[in-house]
This record gives structure tokens, C-alpha cells and sequence, in this order.
């Protein structure tokens, strides 16, 4: 089966570091491309972040462009899950000298999918200013864009851990406003799924058993990223970039319902909320697919696979 083409727009990032490594590592897909976002971190640091993942994984073949320094509409508010440099207690990265493409990360992309012989999957795990901007700027290249698969939004109030918001769609809501209502066809991975996917002791213990040098860094990294998580959360440390990418691959690995999905962007406490009509209330076509459940084994396994 030929590899599934695949650009990731990320803000590492802990998770989105593995979200790379994943991508990079899996036969099936052929990640021709990254842009980087702010998001967790300021874009200088997500950047350097990422630069220094793609050089460790030895992805270095892989162009990475920079791309918005702040929000559409608002100004940067940062993601906490990630401390201050967006991958602290992550083993000392050296810094990186593989060279950042010179061009924008918005125009880069709309090079990109030009240039691909065939549509491409889009797959942001970080706000989504750098997309929300592509298609308000580059509205032709919508035919080279296969599918988005995001990391964002959370819909279903099952448990205490689902928050009336989530990081990704909160930071930039007039981005997310654009692309829910861009008519591609989008599929959000939210939390309702990727506090599903969370790394704790059984988890540390798998990792653990692989062995290799790779799997020992993703160990480090997880490790704090499960501490702070624990810290604020109280749960481990969930994988949602990594989710994104691997539903990005096999679809199966998620069951989603079609819904009106709409960003509240005047509410008080629902600022940044991600709100799906299910019962066609608003008489408006369904935009998104909401994923509502997740075989969170399936997706363990792909990530161990992806280490060994
Ligand atoms: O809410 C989770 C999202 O926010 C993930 O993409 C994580 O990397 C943070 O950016
Ligand atoms: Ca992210």
C-alpha cells in the first residue's frame, strides 16, 4: 500500500514531539512537510523545538518553515502542559543545524500541496492559525487537501477531565471558526478521545521494555510530561497529537458522529468552546466528524511499533 502523504502543523510540544516521531517512523506514511506554530510555546521556541526533534529522529530530509507568531485575532495566551521552553525535562537536545526553510510557513504549505501530484492529508496539532490563514490566503490549494485530521475541541461532558474547552481551538477560535467552516472534509480528534490515550505506569513499563535509544528519550520526555499532568490533571500524561496522527492513518482506530460544529467566541466561561448541534437544531449541514470513541490498545500498540 502505497504511504499516505501527510504535512503535521505543530507547536511542540511534548506530545506533538511524538506526534512527529510517529510520522517519521511509520512506513505508512510519507510526511512530506512540518510548519510550526505558537501555540505551547512561543514560535521561536517551537520551532527550535522542532527543528531539534526532526534532527534527532534523523528526519533532517523532512522541510520544516516557520510559520504565525500569534493568534488570527487575539493575542498569544500559551498551553501549560508543556513548561516554559514547550519540551522541559526532555534529555538536553542539542542545538539543532538543520536549516529552516526561508519561506512563511502559510506559503510553504500552499507550495507544498501545489507541488503534491495528489491531495494531501493535514494533520495540526496546535492552534490553527497557520491553516486558518492558508485557506483565507491560498483558497485554491482546498483541492489539494484530501482531509484534515486535527487535534481540538472537546465535545462530550462524560467525565472531569473533559474541559469546557481545549488548548488547540481556545488559543486561535477565529482560525478554528474558518477551517470548521471551510467545507473540507474535517475530522476533530478531541479530548472526548485523547484523554482516552493516557500514559501511566503500565504505559512506562511497555516503553521501558523496548530498549532502543529512541524509546529511552520518549521515556524521558513522557515522564515529565505525565508529571505535570498528574500535577494539574490529576491523570497521566494524554497523547493527543499522537492520536491525531495515527486516526490520520486508520481511521479505524476512532468511531466519530457527523455534526454542525460551530466555536463559541463570545461566551464567558465557553470562550473557545467547540459546540456540535447533533440534533440538526440549527437545520445547517453536518462540517465535522466528531470522534466519540477510541481502541486505545490499537493506538498503544502503533505507538510502541513506531519505537521498536
Ligand atoms: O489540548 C491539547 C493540545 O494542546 C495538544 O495539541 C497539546 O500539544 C497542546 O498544544
Ligand atoms: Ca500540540
Amino acid at each position: 500500500m502505497k504511504p499516505t502523504k501527510v504535512i503535521i502543523d505543530c507547536d511542540p510540544g511534548h506530545d506533538d514531539a511524538i506526534a512527529l516521531l510517529m510520522a517519521h517512523r511509520m512506513p505508512e506514511v510519507d510526511l512530506i512537510g512540518v510548519t510550526t506554530v505558537c501555540g505551547n510555546a512561543p514560535l521561536e521556541r517551537t520551532t527550535a523545538n522542532c527543528l531539534r526533534i526532526m534532527e534527532l529522529l534523523g528526519a533532517t530530509g523532512v522541510p520544516v518553515a516557520a510559520g504565525c507568531v500569534t493568534p488570527l485575532g487575539r493575542p498569544l495566551v500559551l498551553g501549560t502542559a508543556d513548561g516554559p521552553s514547550g519540551l522541559d525535562g526532555s534529555p538536553y537536545l542539542p542545538e539543532p543545524t538543520m536549516e529552516l526553510q526561508k519561506e512563511h510557513g502559510v506559503d510553504f504549505l500552499a507550495r507544498l500541496l501545489r507541488e503534491a501530484e495528489e491531495p494531501v492529508v493535514l494533520v495540526p496539532t496546535g492552534p490553527l492559525t497557520n491553516i486558518g490563514m492558508l485557506l483565507l490566503k491560498y483558497p485554491d490549494v482546498r483541492a489539494k487537501i484530501a482531509r484534515i485530521v486535527l487535534m481540538g475541541g472537546a465535545f462530550y461532558r462524560r467525565d472531569e477531565y473533559i474541559t469546557p474547552t481545549e488548548f488547540n481551538i481556545f488559543c486561535d477560535p477565529e482560525a478554528a471558526a474558518i477551517v470548521v467552516e471551510s467545507g473540507l472534509d474535517i475530522t476533530m480528534v478531541g479530548l472526548d478521545v485523547t484523554m482516552k490515550v493516557l500514559v501511566e505506569e503500565p504505559q512506562f513499563e511497555a516503553i521501558g521494555a523496548i530498549g532502543t535509544d529512541l524509546s529511552k528519550i520518549v521515556l524521558d520526555w513522557l515522564r515529565y510530561y505525565e508529571k505535570l499532568h498528574r500535577g494539574q490533571m490529576g491523570v497521566g500524561g494524554a497523547l493527543h497529537d499522537p492520536l491525531a496522527l495515527a486516526v490520520a492513518i486508520d481511521p479505524t482506530l476512532i468511531e466519530t458522529r457527523n455534526a454542525f460544529v460551530q466555536i463559541d467566541r463570545t461566551g464567558t466561561h465557553t470562550f473557545g468552546a467547540t459546540v456540535a448541534d447533533y440534533w440538526n437544531l440549527e437545520g445547517q449541514p453536518d462540517n465535522v466528524k466528531v470522534a466519540s470513541k477510541v481502541d486505545a490498545d490499537r493506538f498503544f500498540e502503533m505507538l510502541y511499533t513506531s519505537l521498536r
